[in-house]
C-alpha cells in the first residue's frame, strides 16, 4: 500500500498581479506534501478582457525558447520542495493560445493538459485542447488533469480512469454551484480520487461580475470528501491518501470495469 500526501490549494489570486499570485500560491503548499494542486489560471486571474490580453501573459511550454517567468517559479518550487505541483496556466504554442494545466515534477520534468471543454467567454480566447486527456505518472501514482467545466462531461474523467488514472487533478475557477457534488459522482464511478482545487472572490473586469465558488476538496474513490474547504476561504485542504490496489471492486460483486457493457451504450 503506497501513501501520499495531496494538497488542494485554494486562492483569492489578484488579476494581472503574476508574481504576486504565484508567490501567495506556493506559501500554501505544506512541507512533505507530495501532490500539490493549484487553481485554473492560478497566476493570472480568469477574465481576460480580450484574446491579445490572455495572450501577453500566456506562457510558452513546448518551444525551444526559455520558459516564461511562472513556469520557471513552478520548477523551482517542485525541485526544492520534492513536491509534484499541478497549476492552471495560459499556454501558448505559435499563435495558439490554450488554457491548460501543468504537472511540475520534482526532476524539472513536466507535462502538459489542454482544456477540451471551453465555458463561455473561454471560447473567445483559447483554443479548445488539442491533446486529448492523457496521464503520466508522478509521485508513484498515475495522474490525470481535466479542468474545470470539464467536469459535466463524464467522459473527461472517464477517460482519465480508463488510461490508468488514480488520481485525477482538477484545477478550476468554478462558477456554477454544482461541480463538488457531482466530483463525488465522478470519483465513484471510476473508483478514483480526485484534488479539486478552485479559487474565491470575484472579478469584474468586462462588466459581468463573476462570483467563484471554493469549496476545494479531495475525494476518494468511494466519494468521501476526506479534506475541504469553504466557499470564502483561502488556505489548504490536506490529506493522506492511501492507494490500495488497482482494481475496481466497487462491491465485492462488482468490478466497475469488468461489468461495462460497452455493447449496450449509445455513445
Ligand atoms: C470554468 O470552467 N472555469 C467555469
Amino acid at each position: 500500500m503506497k501513501s501520499l500526501t495531496v494538497a488542494a490549494i485554494q486562492t483569492h489570486p489578484e488579476f494581472g498581479h503574476l508574481e504576486q499570485n504565484v508567490e501567495v500560491a506556493l506559501g500554501f503548499i505544506p512541507d512533505g506534501c507530495d501532490l500539490a494542486v493549484l487553481p485554473e489560471l492560478f497566476n493570472t486571474g480568469y477574465q481576460f478582457k480580450n484574446r491579445g490580453e490572455a495572450f501577453g501573459m500566456a506562457e510558452d511550454l513546448t518551444g525551444d525558447q526559455e520558459p516564461g517567468p511562472s513556469t520557471r517559479r513552478l520548477i523551482r518550487a517542485a525541485a526544492e520542495s520534492g513536491t509534484t505541483i499541478v497549476a492552471g496556466l495560459a499556454e501558448k504554442d505559435g499563435d495558439r493560445l490554450f488554457n491548460s494545466s501543468v504537472l511540475f515534477r520534482p526532476d524539472g520534468t513536466w507535462e502538459i493538459y489542454r482544456k477540451v471543454h471551453l465555458f463561455m467567454d473561454e471560447k473567445a480566447i483559447f483554443t479548445p485542447g488539442d491533446l486529448g486527456f492523457p496521464v503520466f505518472e508522478a509521485c508513484g501514482t498515475t495522474i490525470g488533469m481535466m479542468i474545470c467545466f470539464d467536469w459535466i462531461f463524464p467522459e473527461a474523467a472517464r477517460s482519465l480512469s480508463l488510461a490508468g488514472a488514480e488520481i485525477i487533478c482538477h484545477p478550476s475557477n468554478l462558477l456554477l454551484p454544482w461541480c463538488q457534488a457531482a466530483m463525488v459522482t465522478r470519483c465513484q464511478e471510476n473508483m478514483v480520487f480526485a484534488v479539486t482545487s478552485n479559487r474565491v472572490g470575484s472579478e469584474n473586469r468586462t462588466g459581468t461580475e463573476l462570483t467563484f465558488s471554493g469549496r476545494s476538496q479531495v475525494v476518494s474513490p468511494l466519494g468521501e470528501r476526506l479534506a475541504g474547504l469553504d466557499k470564502d476561504e483561502t488556505g489548504v485542504a490536506a490529506t493522506t491518501v492511501e492507494l490500495v490496489e488497482k482494481d475496481k471492486l466497487f462491491t465485492p460483486g462488482n468490478d466497475l470495469w469488468k461489468d461495462r457493457r460497452p455493447g449496450s451504450y449509445r455513445l
